[in-house]
């Protein structure tokens, strides 16, 4: 899933938009937002990793040379998906960066449905396997800290006038209103029915109406998760449908020993 020669090749423009968000914390949403609000409103794209790519993401049977070429032609402004840390990240300090804050236990319990929702095909092609059990998952999740690595290195720069940090659940409350911020954020100056549009697209019931726009392989156009999977249910305290309360405990202490105050309070967990 990550390659570091498109990361090390990578020639980021002061134009660039980069969607740093922790795996299940709403990227493919904020992949959604930031394209309808860069078109006004669109929905004539095939695959949402069409118009914003993955940026560290290797695509079999194309070299990274192949692929940073492909970056280049991509007119400005370029907008690219990542799972990168700040420091992983090529040049943070030239390019814009939005990305998403969503609650750790449902980034959990979203990825355990991301695992066991992957068609057999994918599964191989990855070599992954879906989980046995969501305590072995679970125990999985927590020691791989993904979760904590992406959060813990952007926290720190959610007052730099290039990074803007937003919520999984403020998006939920009143999408329109983030919307209008991101546009302010990034410049894109919208008339009120290019951010309606924008709204609209974004919106869960049009991206689930759509998700084989969202849920296709980059390489082969295959879908990649079973229908139903991925764009899966949106909503906020999901966690409680699968996670005991002495794992919510493990995931909260994990947080607390590792996020400052601020950070906690910011996504509920002080
Ligand atoms: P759930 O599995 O909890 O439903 P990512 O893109 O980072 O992998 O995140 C996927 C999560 O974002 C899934 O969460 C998915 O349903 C949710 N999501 C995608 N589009 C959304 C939208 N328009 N509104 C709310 N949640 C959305």
């Amino acid at each position: 899933m990550h390659d570091p020669e498109l990361l090390a090749g990578f020639r980021p423009r002061p134009t660039d938009v980069l969607l740093p968000c922790a795996p299940k914390a709403g990227t493919t949403w904020m992949q959604m937002i930031t394209h309808q609000l860069r078109t006004g409103g669109d929905d004539r794209f095939e695959s949402i990793h069409d118009v914003v790519p993955w940026l560290e993401r290797p695509i079999p049977g194309t070299s990274a040379e192949e692929r940073l070429a492909h970056y280049e032609r991509l007119p400005d402004p370029r907008v690219f998906k990542t799972h990168t840390t700040y420091a992983q990240t090529p040049a943070p300090d030239v390019v814009r960066c939005v990305m998403t804050l969503r609650d750790p236990r449902d980034c959990c319990v979203s990825f355990y449905h991301h695992m066991c929702d992957m068609e057999d095909w994918t599964l191989e092609a990855t070599g992954l396997r879906a989980p046995e059990s969501f305590e072995a998952y679970f125990e999985h999740w927590l020691s791989f800290g993904a979760w904590f690595r992406s959060v813990e290195s952007w926290w720190p720069h959610r007052d730099d006038d290039n990074v803007l940090i937003l919520r999984y659940a403020d998006l939920k409350s009143d999408l329109p209103a983030a919307l209008s911020r991101i546009a302010a954020f990034l410049g894109w100056e919208r008339t009120p029915a290019q951010l309606a549009r924008a709204a609209e697209l974004s919106s869960f019931a049009w991206m689930k109406a759509n998700a084989e726009r969202f849920t296709q392989d980059a390489a082969t156009g295959r879908r990649v998760f079973r229908p139903g999977g991925f764009i899966r249910k949106g909503v906020v305290g999901d966690h409680d449908t699968l996670m005991t309360d002495a794992q919510a405990r493990r995931v909260l202490e994990e947080a607390q020993r590792r996020l400052p105050e601020p950070c906690l309070a910011a996504l509920g967990l002080s």
